[in-house]
């Protein structure tokens, strides 16, 4: 279950005072100290209860001078730049009966993708009764993150991100499974950067089976490797099978071995290059490179 921060003041603050605050403070989330001077400052800009209308406007008016593209498609708007080691977003979640739930579906917003973060981020309430979830937690350490490895999730509760509202999210720790909110709401946070979480994957899970069901964060070195490898390239399979046997990224490793398997050309080769997986010394390596040795058999 995220860490539920205690309201702290009734101040209010423009968003470029808080991004300013956010950027000198070099927030931490794994320091508590840290963490509730952060807080404090996105509940300041929560409390200004008119910013995000703004800033809205001004975009629908196309006055979008200085403003922030977001990578992330219309739920998640880009409040400010990277600064330090943050940056503010702000995050649309439909009810059901608002026509972009309708017309796009319950996993273009997230409901009902159980999931967990590879990143650290503070969330208030902004706006409306909030999106619900069901909270759990996980040993990130315990799992190698293959698509059906057992997970053994912890549920905690079940609640709402309502107005005012204030939590951390803990990387790697805290899993949640969507519902959608009762009326259009919003939320706000403070994402924290990591320079090394592009190595710690970000899962999705099957809550039924308590599995792991897939890694949902991208990685682009992942899909560099497989295009180096898919174009034959002689210094391309030497690296990647430098990869495959030394990588300290299991799901590098994987996909070195994945980009390669689509390389074999024959059942044999293939098989021949599983079992190299099956002794890789890797957990996740090892039991896909079963798999799918096993499947090459049937
Ligand atoms: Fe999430």
């Amino acid at each position: 279950m995220p860490d539920v921060i205690e309201n702290s003041t009734r101040q209010s603050c423009s968003l470029g005072e808080c991004a300013e605050a956010l950027a000198e403070l070099e927030f931490d989330p794994r320091d508590p100290q840290s963490t509730i001077e952060a807080a404090v400052w996105l509940e300041r800009l929560t409390n200004n209860r008119t910013f995000l209308a703004e800033l809205l406007i001004d975009r629908l008016a196309g006055r979008t001078e200085g403003e922030v593209d977001s990578g992330f498609g219309p739920q998640a708007i880009v409040l400010s730049p990277v600064r330090g080691n943050v940056f503010l977003r702000a995050n649309i979640w439909p009810a059901e009966h608002d026509l972009c739930f309708r017309t796009s579906g319950a996993s273009s917003f997230v409901y009902g993708v159980p999931h967990d973060h590879n990143f650290s981020f503070l969330t208030s309430g902004y706006l409306g009764p909030g999106y619900r979830s069901d909270y759990f937690e996980y040993d990130y350490g315990s799992v190698a993150g293959y698509a059906g490895e057992p997970a053994s999730l912890r549920f905690v509760e079940r609640s709402a991100l309502s107005e005012g509202k204030l939590m951390l999210y803990r990387a790697n720790v805290d899993v949640h499974s969507q519902l959608p909110a009762e009326s259009l709401s919003v939320s706000l946070n403070v994402m924290h950067l990591d320079p090394a979480q592009c190595w710690y994957d970000q899962y999705g899970f099957d809550l039924e089976r308590c599995e792991v069901s897939r890694v949902l964060s991208p990685n682009a070195t992942e899909a560099f490797l497989r295009v180096a490898v898919a174009s034959g390239a002689e210094n391309a399979l030497d690296f990647a099978d430098w990869v495959g046997r030394t990588h300290p990224s299991e799901r590098l490793r994987l996909a070195s071995f994945e980009a390669r398997a689509a390389q074999a050309g024959d059942p044999v080769s293939e098989d021949s290059l599983w079992r190299k997986g099956e002794s890789s010394g890797s957990l996740m390596v090892a039991a896909v490179a079963t798999r799918r040795r096993a499947a090459l058999t049937g």
